[in-house]
């Protein structure tokens, strides 16, 4: 951890050296989307509400199971990845039943407007890190930001982009934030992770520097081979992310997954680079982890144009796969 910022509220607020490493343009526009998601919430919440239950009952019920796993007498700490705005984070029955709460995210302000809800006993339990959980965003960002200043046409941009995506380091590079947590919550956010990279080529690079359309991959484009490792980069992300999840979680605890798997914008499927492969990740979860139930789906209807197909697992971990 590399240093502590002052937060407005009686919290601990730690700042991770992977943060410190992302271009403070791509931090600003987190918290960009976290306001509109914030808005969208404001505007919509009567469509949004069946989801939040879901959600908030979903991660209570895997967070209960941790609670009656724990090993009496240890320490229950809870830990909440990409935890942003907390609405669909029952955060005051967390802090009430949890010895700590930890949040992280890259917006810790996000979460801090929720937080200041609670009362001061369930404040005295949580802390705030600002951190890049996937560990690659700070580098791989800055890297292409920086290749589309030096090249003055596109080809010559994926070109040098390239070999930088095929050997970005993935595993391993996650931030330190503690281990043997009792419950872990990934809720929404591993497919921001997955999905970034394309993004912010798509937009900020295709569409404002080389002025091209949004993309999608095709085999005999002359960037195929970056549009490859985009796809192969965005596969890794994910496997990452859940042998992250693994690395962070004790072996008696259990840990909340949820993420989007469709997405249909006027009843149109929209978007893939955004949705979890959930061929790709199930077996991933399978190595590692047994499931506490059944999947659970439902859809998230987020605005009147747009509704997510959201996922839920519950899980505890295998003994054996601790690494
Ligand atoms: C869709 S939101 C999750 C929903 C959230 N629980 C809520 O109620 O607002 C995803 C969150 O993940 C965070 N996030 C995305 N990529 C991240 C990364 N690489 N590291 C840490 N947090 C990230 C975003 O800032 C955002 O707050």
């Amino acid at each position: 951890m590399s240093g502590f910022e002052f937060s407005p509220l009686p919290v601990q607020r730690v700042i991770d050296p992977s943060l410190e490493a992302m271009p403070s343009e791509i931090r600003e526009k987190y918290v960009t989307w976290n306001s509109s998601l914030d808005a969208d919430f404001a505007e919509y919440w009567y469509l949004q509400a069946e989801h939040i239950a879901l959600s908030q009952q979903h991660i209570a019920m895997t967070a209960d199971e941790a609670l009656r796993r724990a090993p009496s007498g240890s320490p229950r700490r809870a830990l909440l990845l990409g935890a942003g705005n907390c609405y669909d984070t029952p955060i005051a029955a967390l802090a009430d039943a949890f010895d700590s709460v930890t949040l992280v995210d890259v917006d810790t302000q996000a979460s801090e407007r929720t937080l200041a809800s609670l009362t001061g006993r369930q404040l005295g339990k949580i802390s705030l890190i600002g951190a890049d959980v996937s560990g690659t965003m700070g580098p791989l960002l800055s890297d292409i930001y920086r290749l589309s200043k030096e090249h003055a046409s596109y080809a010559d941009f994926a070109a040098a982009l390239t070999p930088v995506v095929d050997e970005l380091p993935i595993f391993g590079v996650q931030p330190d934030i503690g281990r043997d947590y009792t419950f872990v919550s990934s809720q929404l956010l591993m497919t921001q992770l997955a999905g970034l990279p394309v993004q912010e080529i798509n937009v900020r690079v295709l569409q404002a520097k080389y002025g091209h359309g949004y993309r999608t991959p095709a085999p005999d484009a002359p960037d195929a081979a970056l549009m490859k490792g985009l796809s192969a980069l965005s596969h890794c992300l994910q496997v990452g992310h859940v042998d992250y999840l693994r690395r962070l979680i004790a072996d008696t605890g259990t840990v909340h997954f949820a993420d989007t798997s469709a997405l249909l914008v006027d009843g149109k499927d929209a978007a893939r680079h955004n949705l979890m492969e959930y061929d790709l990740v199930l077996p991933q979860f399978a190595a590692r982890f047994d499931m506490l139930r059944d999947l659970e789906i439902w859809d998230w209807r987020q605005r009147p144009d747009r509704i997510f197909r959201v996922i839920s697992l519950g899980f505890t971990p295998k003994p054996e796969t601790k690494s």
